[in-house]
């Protein structure tokens, strides 16, 4: 799957435009894309980072990191996910990036999402839906998880996101409704963020392969 994940960034470089601060998201998939990007630094002003992750790549390669504060609206936003429907909503933050990265996607007027093809599916669910907690709220949030939505909280024991908080991963969901369950859960006190990207999903999404396709 790699060599679709680097097919699918490669393709996502076109969408990048001389002077952009672009917005880079976190993942093995967008790894293959900063490496890209790095390629053709000298064409863009700088990058704006969904992770401490993405921001260390980043400035590995020389190219300046902003913060979002500074740039303002950005044009182009371009992130992996681990689940994508046919409506271009998605899963997000198996790695835990999910609540900068929701940031960057409603900060963007661009949202390019690239994924390998095993990461599309008729109905969001299959992949345990991370749920980014204040550590003191964790038990509350998933009872309340368990309520609304019938799904199984799993508590992702030794991960801290790079805000200081913790990820509960909700399995055995079927989600018939992502911007229903995305606005109930997001109600919940206590809850950061949901790796739902359902009422913002991509505007693109490129799924790796010879040749990429653009959905
Ligand atoms: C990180 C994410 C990633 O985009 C998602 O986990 C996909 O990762 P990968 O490209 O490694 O398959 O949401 O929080």
């Amino acid at each position: 799957m790699s060599e679709m994940k680097r097919l699918a960034a490669e393709k996502a470089l076109e969408y990048v435009e001389d002077g952009m601060i672009v917005g880079v998201g976190t993942g093995s998939t967008v790894a293959y894309f900063i490496d890209g990007l790095a390629r053709i630094k000298d064409r863009i002003k700088a990058a704006v980072s969904s992770s401490e992750q993405s921001t260390e790549r980043l400035r590995a390669h020389g190219i300046e990191v902003q913060d979002l504060n500074a740039t303002g609206p950005l044009s182009l936003y371009v992130d992996g996910a681990d689940e994508c429907d046919g409506h271009r909503r998605l899963i997000k933050g198996g790695g835990a990036a999910l609540t900068r990265e929701k940031i960057i996607a409603e900060a963007s007027k661009t949202f390019v999402c690239i994924v390998d093809p095993s990461k599309q599916v008729g109905i969001l669910g299959r992949f345990p839906l991370p749920v980014e907690v204040i550590p003191m709220a964790r038990s509350l949030v998933a009872r309340e998880i368990v309520r609304i939505t019938g799904g199984q909280p799993v508590w992702r024991d030794g991960v801290v996101t790079d805000n200081g908080n913790w990820i509960l991963d909700v399995h055995g969901l079927a989600i018939t409704d992502p911007v229903g369950m995305e606005r109930d859960l997001n109600q919940i006190p206590g809850v950061v963020s949901v790796g739902l990207f359902a009422r913002r999903p991509a505007d693109v999404v490129i799924v790796g392969g010879e040749p990429p396709v653009v959905l």
